[in-house]
């Protein structure tokens, strides 16, 4: 497996109660899989995704990428594990406001050699999404939609080989979001592994090879196309 869940927990204390927001989830993907999660409001979707990607620490079981496990990792080693492996698109819009388009795009490649070529592409990716000409604009200056545009170019800049996409199309119209899932369909088809959590099942029809999860309460399992 190249993401496996074992057992994995998340809880949150609250005024006294405890709210399992992840309850023992066993889950795998192979290499280049597209999985789509859906669920209700609450069900534990982020939470999940933050687990995989590292940016939540479990109170119970593990997660492993490529057979490393998240937290035997120091914080050093996650983090660039983080940067160099994983594109987060986050469910709420989080661009930096007093930084460009451009520079926000930029901003996941701390090191770079090649700021030349890290630009083209930077270009190449706001191109993609339908966003030419708006590199020097700040984030105020763009819709909400066009915003979560940049963040989605920005997700690739690191050309990671897994994205985690939380509700990546939330506030696009609908031809925009074809032209979001067919991007998220090219990178796929290279070999880009995409765990998105979406409402819309719709979002994965034209991709080649979809499992599909529902989350319920807390809880994971596998469900059939549509
Ligand atoms: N930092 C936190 N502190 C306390 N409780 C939290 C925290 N984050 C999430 N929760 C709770 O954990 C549960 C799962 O939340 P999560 O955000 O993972 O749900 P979700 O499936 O992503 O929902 P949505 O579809 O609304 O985005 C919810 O009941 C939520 O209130
Ligand atoms: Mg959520």
């Amino acid at each position: 497996m190249y993401i496996e869940c074992k057992d994995l927990l998340k809880t949150y204390r609250s005024e006294g109660t405890i709210l399992t927001a992840v309850d023992h989830v066993d889950f795998g993907v192979e290499r280049g899989e597209f999985v789509v999660i859906l669920g209700h409001s609450g069900s534990g979707k982020t939470t999940l995704l933050s687990l995989i990607g590292g940016l939540t620490n479990p109170d119970g079981g593990t997660v492993c990428i490529d057979n490393i496990d998240n937290w035997q990792q120091t914080d050093g080693e996650l983090a660039v594990m983080r940067n160099k492996r994983i594109g987060f698109i986050f469910q709420f819009a989080s661009l930096i406001p007093t930084l460009t388009v451009l520079e926000n795009i930029l901003l996941p490649l701390s090191f770079t050699n090649d700021p030349q070529g890290d630009r083209q592409y930077a270009l190449e990716l706001l191109e993609r999404v339908g966003l030419s000409g708006r590199q020097d604009d700040l984030p105020g200056q763009l819709s909400g939609g066009q915003q979560r545009r940049v963040a989605i170019a920005r997700s690739f800049i690191n050309r990671p080989a897994i994205i985690l996409a939380d509700e990546p199309t939330g506030d696009l119209d609908e031809v925009t979001e074809q032209e979001i899932l067919a991007i998220f369909k090219k990178f796929n088809q290279r070999g880009v592994t995409f765990l998105v959590v979406t409402h819309n099942k719709d979002l994965a029809l034209d991709q080649d090879k979809p499992r599909f999860f529902d989350m319920q309460n807390g809880s994971l399992r596998e469900t059939s196309a549509l």
